[in-house]
């Protein structure tokens, strides 16, 4: 019977940009989609941008626009950066739209009549230049533990210690720098500990891993505490009915998205959304997440639900965190890689497989170990399956008008025992053991691949032996065929090269059961290429921080005083504060033909956007040297219209005064770890 299945990724924060580490999540959710859509499961895959918050709020007040624009221009982002890595969502939605307003409000008024919601006064940290409270993360001090300095409100980097922001030493506001003064006010809590009993029973009701499982008994055992889900103005969020002046805790809202999601995909499909979520839904309903958000989905969110009057998840998957080299992802360490980073360098792909190679249905963390990564994806993908295409497809097509032999050949069983092998390897996608899945398919490659060596196909079109060349090449594509079937959930765009080189309407699992006979197929075509490992030196380059300047105890000669010093010629602070200036990254330059001076600049000025800017600074600096460098860019500058083009900017270097020495440029750089867009000043 077919499966109707609703899935779901946690939605990203709108005020960053994805990482590596965030696409773990997305691709293992992917491929388990693409999965169930290849068994012909009926299966959704939801997804939103979480969009509200203080640090939306504060990120959009510092950029000077509303929340509203940020918002709209990080879905932008986000979903390019998915359509890139092939995350087949079929809706990305937003948490601030009308839909989930009105499931929010649904959710809690229902709650909040059935007795769940009550109120509390709360004593916080609160600026009275900034006029509001402040996060945890907005109050920076002493560590009262260690005595770190600039530590964050709610823990020590330094000692780990976990405290009030009340408690930090000379605690400070991060957006102002004034001390925050201690301030009440009224809050709204959901009454989590009413649902103990429901949620001991959801818990056992086989909705989680083993792990998780046992992770909620040590909350439950503590007691489960009741949750703060309101916030004061200003807040960019939903404003809560009943209490004027009062938000919802980004957190009550955001699951909700998942709902808003469907929601907006049903009205656009005709599709019945309380078939999904109200009680009595037949559907089975996945939430993928990170383990260090288990709390929201497996306690607060099934609550919310249960009290809302909506039905509860089928199962909540975690993962574990993503580690480069071993290492927590830093960018010190240049190994903090954002989706972007990566697609400058890298077929998303190769990520899709590697990941795939290293995922598991436990909590475990995983390892992106980056020579092993070039190492497997070689071996693998273009060592063992690309090679059974392109050493057999190109008999077929010169010698055979691309016609596979009319009746199978005889092949020893092999393609019966790969199909036989296909319900294990359905079983480990179904239970996440994707690193199971590619091990089974590897061997399958193998065998594949020891057919072919032992049939050598070149040496039977030396002999001209053209009816066994035309079954060895037939029965090396039909296992080409299937192996791709099975890993199309993992590479869908290869998986989509193969279905276009066989000619067939698409790759089934069911469809795979019979062998293809007397079909023609096309010209091969390149499907893979074989990774550089020079690409990811480069990623790593681009990733790492601009260098510093030298340290003490390099000598470094100062340059020679002129006699008396030149006359300057003095601006108000005003004008100069009209000047806006911007950390750029140079994402590409180039020469300009008809212009021995010029560099042509690909700028990335990060919020602001892609830039073109024409310098002078070919004598000093060769385009390669460029690529990737972080600049400053006066980013307010009218537009002007040069020979070559629209130069959108200026680029600020160093140079003599007397300009003797063309060469003698220096491109100024920001410190490490400045971002691309960061205003100057
Ligand atoms: O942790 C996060 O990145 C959150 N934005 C995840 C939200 S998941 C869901 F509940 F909305
Ligand atoms: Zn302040």
């Amino acid at each position: 019977m077919t499966r109707r299945i609703l899935v779901t990724s946690a939605l990203p924060y709108a005020n960053g940009s994805i990482h590596l580490g965030h696409l773990v999540e997305y691709i293992q959710t992917d491929i388990w989609v693409r999965f169930q859509k290849l068994r012909g499961n009926d299966c959704l895959y939801f997804c939103a941008d979480d969009t509200h918050g203080t640090p939306v709020m504060i990120r959009a007040r510092n950029e000077g626009i509303a929340p509203e624009l940020l918002v709209q221009r990080m879905h932008e982002e986000h979903q390019a950066d998915f359509k890139a890595f092939s995350i087949g969502f079929d809706n990305y939605y937003s948490t601030h739209s009308e839909e989930n307003r009105i499931l929010s409000e649904e959710i809690y008024c229902k709650n909040r009549d059935a007795g769940h919601v009550q109120t509390a006064l709360v004593r916080q940290a609160y600026c009275n230049k900034d006029a509001m409270f402040l996060p945890d993360r907005f109050i920076r001090g002493t560590c009262p533990s260690c005595g770190a300095l600039d530590q964050y409100g709610d823990a020590c980097e330094s000692c780990s210690a976990t405290y009030a922001p009340l408690d930090l030493k000379q605690a400070k506001c991060a957006l102002c720098g004034e001390p925050p003064v201690e301030k009440s006010s009224e809050h709204l809590f959901f009454r989590l500990s009413d649902f103990e009993p429901f949620l001991k029973e959801w818990t056992r009701s086989g909705a989680l891993q083993a792990e998780m499982a046992n992770k909620l008994d040590e909350w439950f055992e503590s007691g489960l505490k009741n949750w703060d889900i309101s916030r004061d103005a200003p807040y960019f969020g939903f404003e809560i009915p009943d209490a004027a002046g009062k938000y919802f805790y980004v957190w009550l809202d955001a699951p909700v998205g998942y709902m808003a999601s469907t929601w907006n995909y049903c009205k656009r499909t005709g599709r019945s959304f309380d078939a999904y979520w109200r009680p009595g839904s037949t559907a089975e309903v996945y939430h993928f997440i990170g383990k260090d958000i288990l709390y929201f989905h497996t306690l607060f969110w099934p609550a919310m639900l249960q009290g809302g009057g909506f039905r509860t998840p089928t199962a909540v998957f975690a993962h574990g965190f993503l580690t480069v080299n071993g290492q927590k992802m830093s960018k010190s360490r240049g190994t903090f890689i954002n989706a972007r980073h990566y697609l400058d360098h890298l077929d998303p792909e190769y990520l899709r497989y590697y990941y795939a190679c290293k995922l598991s249905g436990r909590v475990d963390d995983l390892d992106l170990n980056l020579d092993d990564f070039v190492l497997r994806v070689n071996a693998d993908m273009v060592g063992k399956v690309v090679n059974l295409a392109s050493r057999t497809a190109g008999f077929i097509h010169k010698q055979f008008q691309g016609q596979l032999c009319p009746d199978y050949p005889a092949d020893g069983g092999l393609y019966q025992s790969f199909v036989q092998a296909g319900e294990e390897i359905a079983a480990w996608y179904e239970a996440r053991e994707y690193a199971k899945a590619m091990r089974a398919i590897m061997a399958l490659a193998d065998t594949a691949n020891r057919y072919i060596e032992e049939n050598a196909p070149w040496s039977l079109a030396k002999q001209q032996k053209e009816a066994e060349l035309h079954a060895v090449c037939s029965v090396a594509i039909n296992l080409f065929r299937v192996l791709l079937t099975y890993l199309a959930p993992v590479l869908p765009v290869m998986a989509e090269r193969t279905r276009d080189l066989l000619n067939l309407p698409a790759l089934t699992w069911e469809g795979c059961r019979l062998p293809l006979c007397g079909t023609t197929i096309k010209p091969f075509k390149h499907l893979m290429a074989r990774v550089d490992p020079k690409q990811v030196e480069a990623l790593l380059a681009a990733a790492r921080p601009q260098e510093l300047p030298p340290q003490s105890g390099e000598p470094v000669s100062p340059p020679p005083l002129p006699s008396s010093p030149p006359a300057l010629a003095t601006i108000p602070l005003e004008s100069f504060a009209q000047v806006d200036l911007r950390v750029a990254r140079i994402v590409q330059a180039e020469l300009v033909a008809g212009a021995d001076k010029l560099l042509k600049l690909n700028l990335d000025l990060g919020p602001l956007g892609p830039r073109t800017v024409f310098a002078g600074i070919r004598a000093a600096y060769s385009p390669e040297s460029l690529t990737n460098r972080l600049t400053v860019v006066v980013a307010n500058l009218l537009p002007r219209k040069m020979k070559f083009g629209l130069s959108e900017g200026m680029i600020l270097a160093a140079s003599r005064e007397d300009n003797t020495d063309k060469t003698a440029l220096f491109l100024l750089s920001p410190d490490a770890g400045a971002e691309p867009g960061m205003k100057i000043g």
